[in-house]
């Protein structure tokens, strides 16, 4: 049975709800009025204004969606990258928390997002060939092997032809950051992966890869595939 106790994403969220809680709500209102958001994952980086965030949101999010799409994000957290997808024709915002679902929703609640609960690694409810993007930024980076294998038998039949999956996963061949964030993080960091063993993964499920970055990040890298 794979591991899907990521419970990092929880005390992430506790942190983010102190730092978001009464007072610092106000400050937040704010910040909302000056321009300056803040919610859960922000503090991860910004990709309004953190160069290599920047480069992700313009490359492989913005020119993949426009007003006919048809989105899944696995993993949304706050809505850090979901706030770039709300002019898609529909998001399905899926996640293993509902906690993080709930802030999520507090975030961000419009018509086109449909907020899913999934069992870590299924899409319940969502048709098959319908789906034109799938992005996943943060997410695979915490996900064993196993789990991403599921999640990788699981999107092929969701996807339309032409469609984009997009990932980012984590790349321990890159020796200081996996050390930086695995030490920092008390040994609560990513999962064991790297360019080669994802690359093999994605071909063995019958995909073609579109597109390989493995500059972008410091401690991952990302991949666009599809049918
Ligand atoms: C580090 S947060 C990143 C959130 C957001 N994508 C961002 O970049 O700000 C990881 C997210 O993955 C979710 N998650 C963890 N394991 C998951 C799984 N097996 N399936 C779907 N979501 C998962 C967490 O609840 C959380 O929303």
């Amino acid at each position: 049975m794979p591991n899907l106790k990521t419970p990092l994403h929880l005390d992430m969220l506790q942190k983010a709800k102190k730092r978001l809680s009464l007072f610092p709500r106000i400050k937040k209102a704010i910040k909302v009025l000056l321009g300056r958001e803040d919610f859960y994952g922000l503090e991860w980086g910004d990709p309004e204004n953190v160069e290599p965030l920047k480069y992700v949101k313009d490359h492989f999010l913005l020119p993949y969606i426009n007003s006919d799409s048809t989105i899944i994000e696995i993993g949304p957290g706050g809505g850090r990258w979901t706030r770039y997808m709300l002019h898609a024709k529909q998001i399905f915002a899926i996640d293993f928390y509902q906690p993080v679902l709930d802030e999520l929703a507090k975030n961000y609640n419009l018509p086109n997002i449909n907020i899913i609960k999934n069992n870590g690694m299924d899409f319940p409810n969502i048709d098959n060939e319908s789906i034109d993007l799938i992005f996943s930024f943060g997410t695979f980076v915490h996900l064993d092997t196993e789990i991403i294998n599921e999640y990788l038998k699981n999107i092929k039949p969701l996807l339309k032809q032409n469609s984009n999956v997009i990932i980012q996963y984590s790349d321990k061949t890159k020796p200081i950051g996996y050390d930086r964030i695995v030490n920092s993080r008390n040994n609560r960091g990513f999962s064991d992966n790297e360019p080669e063993k994802m690359r093999k993964l994605i071909l063995q499920h019958g995909y073609n890869i579109y597109e390989e970055d493995e500059k972008t990040m410091w401690h991952s890298s990302i991949i666009r595939f599809g049918l």
